[in-house]
């Protein structure tokens, strides 16, 4: 019988504990700012960054968002990002991707002060990620290593199949499994005979963004699955990247959607800003 990785509850429980540190640092005339770039008006990015608010609200970080039409130029972007790089203010910075076509999103990343980068996808962050001396880190692996630490899932020695190569999940989940002493495999769209592989791994991260992609095939019994994936069915409705009825019997832990890897990312961003805040403050 497979154990469910609650994402909300491990979520919530670390929410409040930021919440009484936030508290701590508010008695020494410190608050920890975030402002966040939305380019456009796409309706996922407002789900992602409306979630964000009410976790920097619930935990008392000053958040701010800043949103532009999606016909602003690269120009004008690049110059109101270096506006909050000196604004002491706000200690954390993020722009909400995908960005439109029309804007570099290289170019973008590379504007941001690394200190701020609370993403960690600026290159000197990634960077640093790779060599084993990490600053930020990106959220949504970072929640996934953390659900790993409360559920106390070991990861040494671990065969550990990261499916999908993006620069936000993919890869630096993969650095991150690779630091705990996984033996890490990495999936994609040009992987021969994907189930038989997904066979030999003791835990599976799937981030491939296709509804229902992992199946019963791909799973050893005893597998750990964690489902990044956030996809819609043909009725709207939020579905994984994992076929869950099927595999969850045969698994040992896994992640619900919603409900799992979701809440962490955004409590990790909350994180992030704290750490930024702390560095540049104290
Ligand atoms: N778009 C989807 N996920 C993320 C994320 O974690 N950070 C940013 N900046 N954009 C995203």
């Amino acid at each position: 019988m497979a154990e469910l990785i609650k994402g909300r509850e491990l979520a919530d429980n670390m929410q409040e504990q930021m919440r009484l540190e936030v508290a701590d640092l508010k008695k020494q005339n410190i608050t920890p700012g975030l402002v966040v770039f939305l380019i456009g008006d796409d309706p996922a990015s407002k789900t992602y960054i409306k979630n964000k608010e009410i976790a920097a609200q619930k935990i008392g970080i000053q958040s701010k968002l800043e949103n532009f039409p999606a016909d602003i130029s690269e120009a004008e972007l690049l110059s109101e990002i270096k506006k909050y790089n000196n604004d002491p203010n706000y200690h954390g910075i993020l722009v909400q991707l995908p960005l439109p076509e029309h804007i570099d999103e290289q170019k973008v990343l590379l504007t941001i002060d690394p200190k701020k980068d609370v993403d960690g996808f600026h290159p000197v962050n990634m960077g640093k990620l790779l060599l084993g001396q990490p600053e930020a880190i990106p959220c949504t692996p970072y929640g996934i290593m953390k659900m790993f630490e409360a559920y106390e899932i070991g990861l040494a020695g671990k065969n550990a199949l990261v499916i999908g190569r993006s620069n936000i999940v993919g890869k630096p989940m993969a650095q991150l499994l690779l630091a705990q002493n996984a033996t890490v495999t990495m999936a994609h769209s040009y992987t021969k005979k994907l189930p038989a592989l997904a066979r030999q791994a003791d835990i599976i991260v799937s981030a491939v963004g296709k509804g229902h992609f992992v199946t019963k095939e791909f799973i050893k019994k005893g597998a750990v699955v964690i489902d990044v994936g956030m996809n819609r069915d043909e009725n709207g409705k939020l579905i994984g990247d994992v076929k869950f009825d099927e595999v969850e019997p045969l698994t040992s832990f896994i992640t619900p959607v919603p409900k799992g890897v979701g809440p962490m990312t955004i409590t990790m961003l909350m994180q992030q800003t704290i750490e930024a805040c702390k560095r540049q403050e104290l």
